[in-house]
């Protein structure tokens, strides 16, 4: 077994075992990938202040999301397609985190179902919902959800269309892998990948295929999106989905005060400040930068959580010093999948647990819940003054 000891070893051995067009998905950006980069390069500039002589023992990184415990604030976040980044790949991430004691969420575009995943995990998970066109659809996909473990519902609100990745475009992605001539010769180096993939029967969308009427082919995930996915979600609907769902809901997508204002307007748990992994609007600013003017809009209504651009536990441990109660980590934990499987996912938060840890410690903090601005050095203009 290679020596891994951060997250880069894992996004190497993802790369090198798993098919090109499933790796470029994960690592690609909208467009020019602006935004992409700058979740995480925006990360670096937040310092953190080093201090001494503070009792380290008996230290924890246990806390909650929307009331639920925690071992550290870091939730799983929906990824798409993941099981084709390895076989079976939510329900290998999902064990991961359940045996972690941090939450999965399970994305719409998954390729195990939820029944799957319930199936193969004993602790409740989380649902990522992406809205469809279909009435029938919504609601059958949200009665599923409430049938299986589903603790927290997260609702994408920042993608109704889908932002235009070139890479995707020029590798002709599609679910299942289509046997062109690239394709198999790209294979023929994933050996271990195309024998997974053979023998398991979740090849497809799983939460989609013989449920969303008339879908037996996805196609193109593009043109399958584009006539699915439906343009007209609005903060009416949101509201109808909330009542509808009737737990927990966290909504995922917010970059923007007024947009957090119109959360707390519709009576959600929690959101998420996000761009969607820079693969949406590209050009817009990222998370981090914007984490800071919207918990003093609306931290004291809800809890205010962050994903795009985490990629260690000194980023988890910035974002929650700065307020946030929750982090996610997408790309961090499917590099891990990709390179390992399960024990790929669980080396992930094991790497991204002791960053945490030890940091917080060297901050002169023992305790995660005790972590706040002060362990921070921030550029003065950090948040920026746009017009
Ligand atoms: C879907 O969520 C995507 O970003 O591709």
């Amino acid at each position: 077994m290679p020596v891994i000891t951060n997250i880069d070893d894992l996004k190497r051995l993802h790369k090198k075992r798993t098919p090109k067009m499933f790796y470029d998905y994960c690592e690609s950006g909208a467009w020019t990938e602006q935004t992409f980069r700058e979740n995480v390069t925006d990360f670096d500039k937040i310092r953190l202040r080093q201090r001494i002589a503070v009792d380290m023992e008996g230290r924890t990184t246990a806390t909650q999301m929307i009331g639920q415990d925690v071992s550290m604030p870091v939730a799983l976040a929906p990824v798409g397609l993941t099981g084709m980044q390895r076989a079976d790949g939510e329900i290998k991430a999902a064990k991961a985190a359940e045996k972690f004691g941090v939450p999965f969420t399970l994305s719409t575009m998954s390729i195990c179902s939820i029944e799957e995943v319930d199936k193969h995990t004993t602790k409740p998970f989380w649902f990522q919902l992406y809205v469809m066109r279909d009435q029938d659809f919504l609601e059958g996909i949200i009665q599923r959800a409430k049938d299986a473990k589903v603790s927290a519902l997260v609702l994408t609100l920042d993608l109704q269309i889908l932002g235009q990745r070139h890479k995707d475009l020029k590798n002709g992605l599609s679910v299942p892998l289509r046997p062109t001539l690239p394709n198999i010769a790209n294979l023929a180096t994933k050996w271990q990948w195309g024998l997974e993939m053979l023998a398991t029967k979740n090849k497809s969308f799983g939460n989609i295929v013989g449920h969303a009427k008339g879908v037996s082919n996805m196609g193109s995930l593009f043109t399958w999106t584009a006539e699915q996915f439906d343009p007209r979600l609005d903060w009416d609907k949101i509201k109808k989905i909330k009542e509808m769902w009737g737990g927990p809901l966290i909504l995922k997508g917010i970059l923007d005060e007024e947009d957090a204002r119109r959360a707390v307007d519709v009576g959600a748990d929690a959101i998420i400040v996000s761009n969607h992994g820079g693969r949406q609007l590209d050009g817009a600013l990222s998370s981090i930068r914007r984490l800071e003017p919207i918990i003093a809009a609306v931290g004291d209504q809800f809890e205010v959580h962050i994903d795009s651009g985490i990629r260690s536990g000194q980023d988890v441990l910035k974002a929650t010093a700065m307020g946030a109660t929750g982090t996610y980590i997408g790309r961090a934990y499917i590099y891990g999948l990709g390179a390992m499987g399960e024990a790929g996912v669980t080396k992930a938060l094991e790497v991204i647990h002791k960053e945490l840890d030890m940091s917080m410690a060297l901050c002169g903090r023992r305790n995660i819940n005790d972590v706040d601005r002060d362990i921070l050095l921030v550029p003065e203009d950090f948040a920026g003054r746009w017009a």
